[in-house]
């Protein structure tokens, strides 16, 4: 597997984490940076505010704004020590990084991240937080969805049982509530449409083990 200079630039951002987090950050940026960049570039904006929806470490928070400087970033996530490890990269790149958004006050948004973080809301919440995202976007403005492919394959079913047991360890911190919503590409578009998007492209991924899909809607 070949490392891009854009995968060499994020491990430096991120040399100084705690030794707990380094390899979980490390493992990401490996693993999944590649797949999921490849369909992000077309949708980062050229002018305008990003938020990243339960961004982690803030690896793709802090990549848009390193592909174009002059966004406004701002990385969301409710794990304290994931949000502390983004932070230690805020200085380099200027990325705000916060643990709470307890009034989701934005407005003419020009794109929304939700990368792999639906699986850990219910359906009202997932329901709830599209149409927060929809008002706080700017006319098409942009949804960007990557969660795991629910169907019946074998691949979905190890998928399963390796996040269950990451909850279990409490991988993701003790803040995730213990529970997995897997919905399928339909129950997607079903509520992205319901909610007032238009779906420009829906895209399931078989990389490495992990079954994924890419969803991009446009308000
Ligand atoms: C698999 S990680 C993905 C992180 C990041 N989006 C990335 O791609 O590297 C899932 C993240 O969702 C966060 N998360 C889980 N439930 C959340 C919630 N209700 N609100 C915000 N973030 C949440 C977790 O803390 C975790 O950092």
């Amino acid at each position: 597997m070949k490392i891009s200079d854009e995968q060499l630039a994020l491990f430096k951002l991120y040399k100084n984490a705690k030794p707990s987090e380094k390899p979980k950050i490390y493992a990401r940026i490996i693993f999944n940076f590649q797949p999921i960049k490849k369909h992000l570039d077309p949708y980062i904006p050229n002018s305008g505010t990003v938020l990243d929806y339960g961004c982690g470490y803030g690896i793709f928070a802090n990549y848009i704004k390193t592909k174009n400087e002059k966004l406004k970033v701002i990385g969301f996530d409710i794990s304290k020590q994931r949000i502390n490890e983004a932070k230690k990269t805020s200085a380099k790149t200027g990325v705000e990084f916060v643990d709470r958004l307890d009034d989701f006050k934005f407005d003419n948004l020009k794109l929304v991240l939700l990368i792999d973080v639906l699986i850990f809301l219910n359906r009202k919440e997932k329901i709830e937080l599209l149409e927060k995202i929809y008002t706080s976007l700017a006319t098409d403005g942009i949804v960007f969805i990557k969660d795991t492919l629910k169907s019946n394959s074998l691949r979905f079913k190890y998928t399963y049982f390796e996040e269950r047991l990451k909850l279990k360890l409490k991988v993701y911190g003790r803040d995730v509530k213990s529970e997995l919503n897997y919905i399928t590409p339909d129950e997607f578009a079903k509520i992205l449409t319901e909610t007032g998007f238009n779906i420009i492209n829906l895209i399931p991924e078989n990389q490495f083990i992990y079954p994924g899909i890419f969803i991009i809607a446009r308000k």
